[in-house]
């Protein structure tokens, strides 16, 4: 058996294989934020293709925390519904599912919303600038964090990802960058980390610690002012008691600076971020061959992979990499008499 096809046991949990769908915004929600028909199918067809974990997409815990106007929400109980129905038929097909709780701070584009930051400075110059959050801010977003969490119990989910990359709000407290605050928010890494740690801790007071639980993060904000991956290690180490099980390694989003991205450019960030936490982690970005992620996981570099676009191109990629790699694990018994035999 591939490295690839062994599971991985995360607290409560057992997934059936290494391969974790990224979370990835499909804009296709209406100002309501409900899943429809395109998420049921979307989410549904990678679970029969094989992916043993699929983390649904940012999530929006308020209004002002969409990225879009066409992002999925749970700041409302009547949004439950729609997610329950995907959940159900992902777990039916024989995968697990997770969300990825988000708030986009600054980079909101909703129109109509009001937008915020640790610090009032423009993404660019394309996006407006945000209002600094005050006191009582934080503590709403704290609160609507815990308050999504709460209902995504309803829902169902095997998992919680709260989204700390990419430039979003988490990300912005972290960063030297974006966090200009001079309260007990901004300064040191330990004032830094602390409205994350903050989140997390209002996540797991509903959460339960059997439950597991993944940190996303943008371990290298390409500019040289910024975080680098052994920044975030620290930074991890200062809230991982709060629960983190396992670390999703991210990069870049937080100013406007394109990575220069190649197969698997963010590996090598995910191995600093693993050795120095001492937690699990994710790795992933541009991987698209499974020999690349079964050399990942063999040599100890990580232990999931996650794949985005190659799984937008292909449902099936866990599938055809079976083949590729070891060719022993079953079809869905719908499509059995077309499974890749080597033999
Ligand atoms: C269409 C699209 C939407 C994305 N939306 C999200 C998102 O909601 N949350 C997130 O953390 N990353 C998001 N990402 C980033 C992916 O999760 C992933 O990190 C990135 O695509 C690199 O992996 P890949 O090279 O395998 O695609 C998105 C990427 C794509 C292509």
């Amino acid at each position: 058996m591939s490295k690839l096809f062994t599971s991985f046991k995360l607290k409560d949990i057992e997934v059936k294989n290494r391969i974790v769908m990224a979370p990835m915004c499909m804009y296709s929600a209406g100002n309501d934020g409900i899943a429809n028909d395109w998420h049921f199918v979307h989410y549904t067809s990678r679970a029969v293709g094989g992916a043993g974990l699929i983390l649904q997409e940012a999530t929006a815990v308020e209004p002002r925390g969409r990225i879009t106007s066409n992002d999925l929400g749970l700041w409302d109980d009547n949004q439950i519904d729609g997610l329950k129905r995907i959940v159900d038929a992902v777990k039916q097909n024989g995968a697990l599912m997770g969300v990825q709780l988000a708030h986009a701070g600054r980079k909101c584009e909703a129109e109509e919303e009001q937008i915020i930051a640790p610090s009032p400075i423009a993404f660019s110059e394309e996006y407006r600038l945000p209002k600094e959050m005050t006191k009582e801010d934080i503590k709403t977003v704290v609160q609507a964090f815990k308050d999504a969490a709460g209902r995504c119990l309803k829902v169902g989910y095997d998992i919680i990802e709260i989204h700390g990359a990419h430039g979003y709000v988490i990300n912005e407290f972290l960063s030297p960058v974006t966090n200009k605050r001079t309260d007990e928010y901004g300064g040191s890494a330990e004032n830094r980390a602390r409205f994350l740690k903050e989140v997390l801790h209002a996540v797991r007071e509903v959460w339960t610690p059997e439950k597991p639980l993944i940190l996303r993060v943008t371990s290298e904000d390409y500019v040289e002012e910024g975080n680098h991956p052994e920044d975030l290690a620290e930074l991890i180490n200062l809230v991982k008691d709060e629960g983190v099980d396992i670390i999703n390694v991210s990069s870049g989003g937080l100013v406007s600076v394109a990575p220069k991205a190649f197969q698997g450019y963010q590996v090598k960030f995910a191995e600093i971020i693993k050795e120095g936490t001492g937690l699990p982690v994710i790795a992933g970005g541009l991987i698209i061959d499974p020999h690349m992620a079964e050399e990942i996981l063999q040599n100890n570099r990580a232990d999931m992979i996650f794949l985005g676009r190659a799984l937008l191109r292909n449902p099936y990629w866990p599938l055809h990499a079976d083949y590729a790699l070891s060719n022993e694990i079953s079809w869905p018994k719908q499509y059995e008499r077309a499974k890749l035999r080597r033999k």
